[in-house]
């Protein structure tokens, strides 16, 4: 079997952070081909100098698609799958009445496997390569997912997600046992092939001041493992946290108190942010995730795209599936450019490709591994058809130049647009 080969077409790759460029443009680079061979990226340039880098690879010949490094989307919760697109509530009373009902049920393995694999089928269909991922309470979820995503050679991230209070009966574990099933989950899984563990505490208001203890105390024993949770996504939530930890200076401070705010740290959400808040998790090199479809369907906010970004936070990107409304990225693009668009800065192509691939994996801290086209790079990749739907065509006939022909797929495509994916240089 081949494990040799070059990808022929418009293949994007960036050189720079477009948020940091003079024009977005000039961080890209785009390539008339890709090689790969055994996994990884050897090499994008000219079809001539691929063919000398690999002379026996098979070509594939993708004609005027565009090939990008696979999406990643840093912040979801594959449980929530079957519940995505519940009507009517905002976060807290959507918690509730949605999605703990749903979650009691991944105490059952040969659930938490199904919907794991329907999860990864359905982000698989829509280009995702890599997701960081909330599992439930229980570790069975964190082990079918794991599961999965082994038996595909994904790269993936999940954690037990730990709550000890707020939440009904069977969906709360305690100090002791999130640490015990937390640690135990490290030593089974975190750095098992592509497979990284995340320390999960769901956000301040599901657990209490001992097992967020608890949790920082297993952090500071695992620098290595990110850490995910919740920050700041809705006004009543922020309240709620207020009331709950009276001494807090705010809400990242009831984090930032028990040894969870690092720099491996990802904080979902982050719309309603003190001035303290933004300087100390840009001080602490923190991530923060935007997830616009969720924050526009549960109605939370808009996140500060431009402040945050000149201020110089890492920043990624994501569906949050299933409080957010799609599975897909290139609709979590359009989003994002409808929230900037509200706070009067619209998002250039490359800045929302950037974010759905190299900002994520930044977030994430693999940005030597995923997220990029560039040789030594992991060989996950999409191949996307621009002309998708006769909408995209007829109005990607009119572009004249690269960004104007990919902006409508942006805003426009979904897994029609998505022509091939490539994980670990596997075409699947
Ligand atoms: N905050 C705490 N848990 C959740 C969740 O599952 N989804 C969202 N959107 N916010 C949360
Ligand atoms: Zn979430």
């Amino acid at each position: 079997m081949h494990s040799e080969f070059i990808l022929r077409g418009h293949v994007l790759s960036y050189t720079a952070s477009p948020f940091v460029t003079e024009t977005p443009e000039e961080a890209v680079k785009v390539s008339a081909s890709v090689a790969l061979a055994d996994g990884r990226i050897v090499g994008c340039g000219s079809f001539e100098d691929m063919q000398s880098l690999l002379p026996q690879a098979e070509v594939i010949d993708h004609g005027a698609k565009l090939i990008l490094a696979g999406f990643v989307d840093a912040h979801v919760h594959y449980p929530q799958t079957a519940m995505i697109a519940s009507w009517g509530k905002r976060l807290i009373d959507w918690l509730n009445s949605y999605t703990f009902p749903e979650e009691m049920r991944f105490g059952d393995a040969a659930y938490a496997q199904e919907i794991s694999e329907r999860y990864l089928d359905l982000t698989l269909a829509n280009g995702t390569t890599t997701v960081c991922s909330f599992a439930t309470i229980h570790p069975e979820s964190v082990d079918a997912f794991f599961t999965a995503a082994q038996a595909r050679g994904q790269r993936v991230i999940t954690g037990k997600t730990c709550m000890d209070r707020n939440a009904p009966d069977g969906l709360r574990d305690t100090a002791q046992s999130a640490y015990d099933e937390s640690k135990a989950l490290i030593e089974r899984w975190h750095g098992v092939d592509r497979l990284e563990y995340a320390i999960t505490p769901r956000f301040s208001p599901t657990s209490t001041p001992e097992q967020l203890a608890a949790m920082g105390a297993l952090w500071g024993e695992h620098p290595e493992c990110l850490m995910q949770t919740h920050l700041s996504e809705q006004l009543d939530e922020i309240e709620w946290v207020k009331s709950l930890f009276p001494q807090a200076r705010d809400y990242l401070d009831t984090y930032e108190e028990f040894g969870l705010l690092g720099a491996r740290g990802l904080y979902g959400h982050a719309i309603h942010l003190e001035e303290r808040e933004r300087h100390r998790l840009r001080e602490y090199g923190a991530a923060l995730v935007h997830c616009p479809t969720s924050n526009t369907f549960i109605g939370s906010g808009l996140f500060d795209m431009a402040g945050l970004m000149a201020e110089g936070q890492r920043i990624g990107l994501a569906t949050d599936t299933g409080g957010g409304s799609s599975f897909s990225m290139l609709r979590t693009m359009a989003a994002a450019y409808e929230v900037g668009q509200l706070r009067g800065r619209p998002l250039h192509a490359a800045e929302l490709i950037w974010l759905a691939t190299q900002g994520s994996a930044t977030a994430l801290r693999m940005e030597d591994k995923i997220g990029n086209i560039a040789p030594g790079m992991e060989a996950d990749l999409v191949v996307l058809d621009l002309s998708s739907t006769p909408a995209i065509a007829q109005r990607s006939a009119r572009a004249s130049d690269l960004w104007e022909t990919v902006f409508p797929t942006l805003m426009m495509g979904d897994d029609r647009a998505i022509s091939e994916v490539w994980i670990n240089g596997h075409r699947q």
